[in-house]
């Protein structure tokens, strides 16, 4: 029990230098010290699912960027490490906390659900990014459409294939829905095709893993055509295993998500043909938050469109999936 006490107090003095005493600060403005001061209003909390991945790097720095220009919040970052439940606790501790809003790029979907649904009918508001919660108990979803981006990678596949060819599907953790959708979406664009899938594994979005099961895939099938990985590290892993076994030449290596210094960087180079575009939405989840914070209406789901990388079309900035830049679903 005492224990228990020393522990809340703990918690309470942690919490209060962190937010700083009862949140409202007077924060100096960018422009001048002296004369116009903005005050700090509102205290966001940020569960990002890990940092071990550059996408996930990416999206934080984006966060980070947007969040800058207004001196009226303040972000607080959490890496749940990949670990759901660690990430669970997060987001209790932020509803705990009572920060003003909660933006939420969870691991998976089940575990994830609960928390943020408590949050959201605490009244706390909650965005949710890139990978989908279950249910409807959040304020805003924001994530490109995997599904399509599944379904263009298909049928851009069969065509650079020519209707025909031996595949290797490497999937991204298939609790995860980005990973279910990339997967379904990919079935459907390639359907009716003479493609082949000859091995499909679950590479959880890591590299290494990719790797490992690429190395088993090449032990087993003398002639693989093209891989299709989920994210660019896991098309990143399985060419480093084709190139260890001196394959890499005979096969085409296809991913997704096409960051600057990654996905293009590797479409540049030849390495891979083609990256699917997949947006951090970073920048969105700040200015929804401040529309939720200022009591403005927001669409119950922001769909992020995509490009796609390829050396044909990288040098002018990559090809639009649709022709809308964005498409609004409320
Ligand atoms: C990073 C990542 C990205 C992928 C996204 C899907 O953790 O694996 O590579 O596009 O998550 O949620």
């Amino acid at each position: 029990m005492k224990k228990r006490i020393i522990c809340a107090i703990g918690l309470f003095l942690a919490l209060d230098i962190f937010y700083g005493c009862g949140k409202r600060q007077e924060v100096p403005s960018t422009k001048d010290e002296s004369e116009e001061k903005v005050q700090l209003k509102w205290v966001i909390g940020m569960s990002q699912c890990n940092l071990g991945e550059p996408w996930r790097i990416q999206m934080n720095h984006d966060v980070k960027q947007a969040a800058e220009k207004y001196p009226e919040i303040k972000v607080i970052f959490k890496d749940a490490q990949n670990n759901s439940l660690k990430q669970r606790a997060q987001i209790e501790e932020f509803i705990s906390a009572e920060v003003d809003l909660i933006i939420v790029s969870p691991k998976e979907a089940a575990p994830l659900t609960q928390p943020v649904a408590a949050s959201y009918e605490r009244g706390i508001p909650v965005i949710v990014l890139d990978r989908r919660v279950m249910g409807d108990k959040y304020t805003c979803f924001i994530g490109a459409d995997n599904k399509k981006i599944g379904q263009a990678a298909g049928r851009w596949i069969v065509e650079r294939l020519n209707d025909k060819g031996k595949v290797v599907e490497l999937k991204g953790l298939m609790t995860s829905t980005p990973g279910q959708d990339r997967h379904t979406g990919f079935r459907e664009g390639i359907k009716g095709s003479g493609l082949e899938i000859v091995f499909e594994a679950d590479m959880k979005w890591l590299e290494p893993d990719a790797r490992r099961e690429m190395e088993s895939a090449l032990a087993r099938f003398d002639e693989i055509d093209l891989v299709y990985a989920h994210n660019d590290p896991g098309a990143h892993g399985a060419y480093l295993a084709a190139r260890a076994a001196g394959r890499e030449k005979d096969i085409i290596f296809v991913g997704i998500d096409a960051l600057p210094h990654e996905g293009q960087i590797y479409v540049k180079q030849g390495l891979m043909a083609a990256s699917f575009e997949y947006p951090t939405g970073g920048k969105e989840a700040i200015q929804i938050a401040l529309d939720i914070l200022n009591r403005k209406k927001v669409p119950k789901e922001i769909t992020l469109a995509s490009r796609v990388f390829t050396k044909e079309n990288i040098d002018r900035g990559g090809e639009w999936l649709e022709e809308e830049k964005s498409t609004l679903k409320s």
